[in-house]
């Protein structure tokens, strides 16, 4: 008996401490967000939350308002639903909101990759420096000989040109743009290895074939590896795939590629120069692969699919090409040079940029979150304050908050290709929700410190693709009453949506 009450009082505070630690006595304290631990202690809502993470937002913002704080797997989210009120999010100092913080566990879990703070500083550095400005002309210069490498190599070399290809939109999208950017960004097989420049064209279109195979592979993991809910079958799998990349993108590799970009070449001499070791280095090469070939290519299928869904769309997409070919001298016909597409070339179709923004409005879906970094009021644009705990995490959601809102655009979820542009041609930025004019009215790159890096170079990669299906392919669906498929909800949240299925169609050259 003298034993018993205090393994019993033992055991009653290991429980109580369990169930603490679980979360179960959070409370809403005055000034805060309305609280919602969710069903489950410590997982609170993340099944939901990861079924379907649209439909539980507008769930809970039907419920509570536009702020309110989750539990999502031992962790306490509070998502603003508020556009207006973004700002406070963007703005605050790091000291306060950090995006790096977060980002590292993710990365670490997904890509095994351990980030060093300053190499994260120098980072930013080397993708202002290589992704913007002058590097990017560079850049987007060697992106259009790839294109025209996986394009149009066989123009010209005889045999029967004109048969239609059937496919799947999306993989043959998806593959084209994703090979066209890792080609440019990570370099072409070198004439040396090769033996002629016909050879290492050949070697580029097979290598990076297979290399996409593998990515493919990769991306259909990565919700559950971002999760971290795979099985151990798909672990050992995922393991393979990670060793295939690292191996492919190790050092040794990428300095024996003719013309890798200044933005791998320089983060390789970063991490090199700050003692990281070999094998993190690949590691860091495959997330700078990720982050740039993650997105592109499922965004380039939503835009030819819109197109081809909407032929005023396509008809004013296809004399802007038209008329910005001719207006630099060129021309496209049987046995002429190929069409040399540069960077001014592309700046010049606001028809074009219009319409892929709409489908980045309507097709990518980030969560953006900031960790707290000690405790903070977060000031709303009507003047209500929130106290947020240090620990918790800010979170955003603006494919539901801005993009597809119908007071900021109306019939939002319909395709408009001219949706961003003004009845002069120029750029539309005006869009309003209770009266008030919007900074952020789509946000497909999300903002602030973290916003992507690579948007130009992704916008012209897209154009580019764009131009040249227009200009050298006849291609149609395969079936002209195929509707736009639906958006495959387990991916809201990581970036560019994939759709349910892939939609067959047919290409073909025009010369
Ligand atoms: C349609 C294509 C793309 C989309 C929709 C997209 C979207 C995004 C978004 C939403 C983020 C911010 C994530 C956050 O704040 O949590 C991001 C970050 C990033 N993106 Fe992109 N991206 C695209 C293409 C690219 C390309 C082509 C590159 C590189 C060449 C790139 C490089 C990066 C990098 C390095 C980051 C991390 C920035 C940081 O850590 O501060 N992205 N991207």
């Amino acid at each position: 008996m003298g034993l018993l009450v205090p393994i019993l009082l033992a055991l009653l505070a290991s429980l109580f401490g369990g169930f603490y630690l679980l979360g179960a006595f959070r409370k809403q304290r005055p000034g805060e967000p309305p609280l919602d631990r969710g069903p489950i202690p410590w997982l609170g809502h993340v099944l939901e939350f990861r079924r379907d993470t649209a439909k539980f937002l507008e769930r809970m913002k039907q419920k509570h308002g536009d702020i309110f704080t989750v539990q999502l797997g031992g962790n306490y989210f509070t998502f603003l639903m508020d556009p207006s009120s973004f700002g406070a999010v963007f703005k605050e100092a790091r000291t306060k909101l950090d995006f790096s913080a977060f980002a590292r566990k993710l990365v670490d879990r997904v890509f095994h990759f351990n980030q060093i703070e300053h190499s994260k500083n120098q980072f930013h550095v080397t993708n202002n420096r290589h992704l913007m400005g002058d590097g990017l002309v560079l850049l987007t210069e060697s992106t259009m000989k790839n294109f025209q490498n996986l394009m149009l190599h066989s123009i010209g070399k005889g045999g029967d040109q004109k048969t239609w290809i059937e496919d799947g939109l999306f993989m043959y999208s998806y593959n084209i743009v994703f090979r066209a950017g890792y080609l440019s960004l990570f370099g072409n097989v070198s004439l040396r290895e090769a033996g002629s420049t016909e050879k290492s064209f050949e070697m580029d279109r097979i290598q990076s074939d297979e290399l996409f195979t593998e990515f493919h592979k990769f991306d259909q993991y990565f919700p559950k590896l971002a999760y971290g809910v795979q099985s151990p079958r798909e672990r050992i799998e995922i393991r393979k795939l990670l060793r295939l990349f690292w191996k492919t993108l190790s050092l040794q590799v990428v300095k024996n590629k003719e013309n890798p970009s200044d933005w791998v070449r320089e983060e390789q001499q970063t991490t090199e120069r700050q003692g990281m070791k070999e094998f993190m280095q690949e590691r860091c090469m495959f997330v700078m692969l990720w982050a740039s070939q993650g997105n592109t290519g499922p965004a380039a299928f939503w835009l030819l699919m819109y197109l081809l869904k909407n032929p005023e769309a396509m008809a004013a997409v296809r004399r802007e090409v038209d008329r910005v070919v001719t207006e630099s001298g060129q021309e496209v016909r049987r046995g002429g040079p190929i069409i040399n597409l540069t960077y001014d070339m592309i700046q010049k179709s606001l028809i074009l940029d219009s319409a892929l923004e709409e489908t980045l409005r309507l097709t990518v879906a980030p969560v953006l979150t900031r960790a707290v970094m000690e405790n903070m009021n977060l000031k709303m644009s009507d003047g209500r304050a929130y106290q947020i705990r240090q620990g918790d995490r800010i979170s955003l959601f603006p494919y539901t908050a801005v993009q597809i809102d119908s007071e900021i655009h109306p019939d939002p979820l319909s395709f408009k290709y001219d949706r961003f542009l003004n009845p002069d041609g120029s750029k539309k930025k005006d869009f309003y929700k209770n009266g008030k004019k919007l900074r952020y009215y789509t946000m497909p790159w999300g903002a602030g410190v973290s916003m992507c890096p690579g948007r130009f170079f992704a916008m012209n990669e897209l154009k580019q693709f764009v131009f040249f299906m227009i200009l050298y392919f006849d291609f149609e669906l395969k079936n002209p009453n195929e509707e736009v498929p639906d958006i495959d909800v387990k991916r809201w949240g990581f970036g560019a949506m994939q759709p349910t299925r892939d939609v067959g169609f047919r290409y073909r050259l025009r010369f």
